[in-house]
């Protein structure tokens, strides 16, 4: 791809050129674009790039390993892995309400991406994985559905910590971004990733959250999003994830009553997020999902799939 080859030189340049002998700070999360930005930001300027990753214990399974052997072992980025689990799960405990998790994850999360930066001496920059869709929205009022939920971002912080911005993704679009991953050797299923929210298994785990919970969750998506590889159906689909419901039902697992969660699962298709389809997924394909996780995660014994579509159904459950 010539179009994005030539961006990604002319990107580099850029950077190089804006940034000059200064540092830049970014916070990956694992997602595509914040992936996308820190690959070409490292690109550009090397060590002169630090990423802090920050693990709010809500992550999918393994995540924080991935991105570490990613972007620490692979790429040989400079990568601080913070450890935040114990603060972000302390706070949330008792709390069921949504839009209170989202806020108080929101702190959080700035108040531990500050004090890592405090640490690092004469960072002046402060690079985002903003695309060309985020600055269009932005700019125009999208009017009251933007404060059904109040979405979880950084916003505020580059002013707060009084760096200037670095947005070298800002001229893309998504698949834009994803053939600029592919070109820097950003692994296929980094690039292919759908969308996670920035609460993360938060949102998915209805009512209070727990360590347990976050535990039986991540096993019961780790074999949905599995499966969807094996099927041929990931890339098909636009965002797919499992949800933990507060609720427990009696089932049998062999002759022992069990009376365990019931995990839903959630696959959409869409183009803009802001409205979906519920995903017709093979019935092969969902009872083999179904039996997989009742059998190989311990904690639940049903399995639903959500057939809701957006509107009057949001995407996530909270
Ligand atoms: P909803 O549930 O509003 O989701 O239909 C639309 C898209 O936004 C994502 N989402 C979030 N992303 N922080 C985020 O960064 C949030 O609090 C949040 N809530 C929803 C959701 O995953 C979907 O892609």
């Amino acid at each position: 791809d010539w179009l994005m080859k030539d961006y990604i030189e002319a990107a580099v340049e850029e950077i190089r050129e804006q940034v000059g002998d200064d540092h830049v700070l970014l916070g990956l999360s694992g997602g595509v674009d914040s992936s996308v930005a820190a690959a070409l930001i490292h690109k550009a300027i090397g060590d002169q790039l630090t990423c802090v990753f920050v693990d709010h214990g809500m992550m999918r399974k393994d995540e924080r390993k991935q991105v570490v052997h990613t972007f620490k072992d692979q790429f040989g980025i400079h990568l601080i892995p913070v450890d935040a689990s114990d603060l972000f799960l302390g706070r949330l405990a008792g709390v069921d309400d949504p839009e209170q998790k989202r806020k108080i994850i929101g702190r959080t999360f700035v108040e531990v991406f500050e004090s890592e930066s405090k640490k690092l001496n004469n960072v002046t920059y402060l690079a985002q994985g903003t695309l060309y869709p985020d600055v269009i929205e932005s700019a125009v009022a999208v009017g009251p559905a933007q404060t059904i939920k109040s979405h979880h971002n950084v916003g505020g912080l580059p002013e707060k910590m009084h760096l200037k911005l670095l947005e070298p993704l800002r001229d893309l679009f998504k698949d834009e971004v994803r053939q600029v991953g592919r070109l820097l050797g950003l692994p296929e299923v980094m690039v292919e990733r759908h969308p996670f929210p920035g609460p993360g298994l938060a949102v998915r785990i209805l009512g209070e959250i727990t360590r347990e919970g976050v535990a039986v969750l991540q096993e019961a998506d780790a074999i949905f999003i599995d499966m969807l590889h094996q099927w041929g159906l990931y890339n098909e689909v636009s965002q797919a994830f499992a949800v933990l419901l507060p609720v427990r039902t009696v089932g049998i697992m062999g002759d022992e009553r069990t009376y365990e969660q019931v995990c839903a699962i959630r696959s959409v298709s869409t183009t803009d997020f802001m409205t979906a389809d519920w995903s017709r997924l093979p019935y092969d394909f969902l009872g083999e999902v179904s039996s997989r996780i009742v059998n190989e995660v311990k904690g639940i014994n049903r399995v639903v799939f959500d057939i809701t579509s957006k509107p009057p159904g949001t995407i996530e459950w909270e």
